[in-house]
């Protein structure tokens, strides 16, 4: 069985995923208030956020290499990560640290370094290995789901992946913040990567929240769009 999955993501009025200031506490408390199991997120996110909240990383400490002690009942959801390239390789604590997170769980392919894996077992993450080239999300979400019993994922990706998700037609929802501000030919679309057309949805939320901001979420309709 596959868990339900949601897209969230914050946008310009002009469907932009980049090219304005997201506003952090309104970005997650919405996704929060899902109470995810898990929060998808690709290797490119999650390297982009390193590098705009560390001018240096930190360096490894010995707790870095142990599971996190988790509480019976913790609300905090595991942070999914694709990484078949292995580029977070000496990055992963940074995520394991925080305090969002209940702890990574690394998506890779057979493709993925041998470097890589050794890295993930010295530090005794836990790690999904499907798909040949990249990662396969339908295989590996189904493994989430009979491993650990995900039930909902929550992804924070941008329109690479975010357009993986829906052509494959693994996202039930998509939920959007939308933001007073309009990017232009600077942007980067939200689906910026999408074959398909036509993708139809049925409006199942408008909330108009402080700060101009607009919260929607609506329920892809499977049987629409062509490839
Ligand atoms: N506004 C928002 O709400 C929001 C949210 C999140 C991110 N963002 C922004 O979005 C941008 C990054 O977006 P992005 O989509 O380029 O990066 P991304 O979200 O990191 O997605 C890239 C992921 O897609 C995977 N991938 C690439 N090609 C694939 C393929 N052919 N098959 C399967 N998987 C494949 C990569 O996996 P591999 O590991 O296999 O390469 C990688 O993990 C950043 O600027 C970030 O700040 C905005």
């Amino acid at each position: 069985m596959l868990p339900k999955l949601i897209l969230h993501n914050s946008i310009s009025l002009d469907s932009s995923i980049t090219g304005f200031e997201a506003n952090l506490a309104v970005h997650y408390g919405i996704l929060s208030s899902y109470r995810p199991s898990a929060m998808l997120v690709g290797s490119k996110t999650a390297k982009i956020g390193i590098e705009l909240f560390y001018e240096k990383v930190p360096a490894e400490e010995e707790t870095d290499f142990s599971k996190p002690e988790i509480q019976p009942g913790d609300p905090r959801a595991y942070w999914l990560i694709a990484d078949s390239r292995g580029i977070l390789e000496g990055l992963l604590h940074i995520y394991r640290r925080s305090e969002y997170c209940k702890d990574v769980i690394v998506l890779v392919s057979k493709r993925t370094p041998a470097s890589y894996i050794n890295y993930l077992k010295e530090r005794n993450y836990d790690f999904i290995r499907a798909g040949e080239d990249h990662v396969d999300y339908r295989q590996a979400l189904g493994t989430a789901n009979e491993r650990y019993g995900f039930k909902l994922v929550v992804s924070d990706s941008g329109g690479m992946l975010n357009s993986i998700l829906l052509e494959q037609g693994l996202a039930e929802e998509i939920s959007l913040v939308v933001y007073p501000v309009v990017v232009g030919k600077q942007g980067t679309n939200l689906f910026r990567n999408l074959e398909k057309s036509g993708v139809q949805l049925e409006l199942l939320r408008t909330e108009a929240l402080e700060g101009n901001y607009v919260h929607l979420l609506y329920r892809v309709l499977k049987e629409y769009g062509t490839p």
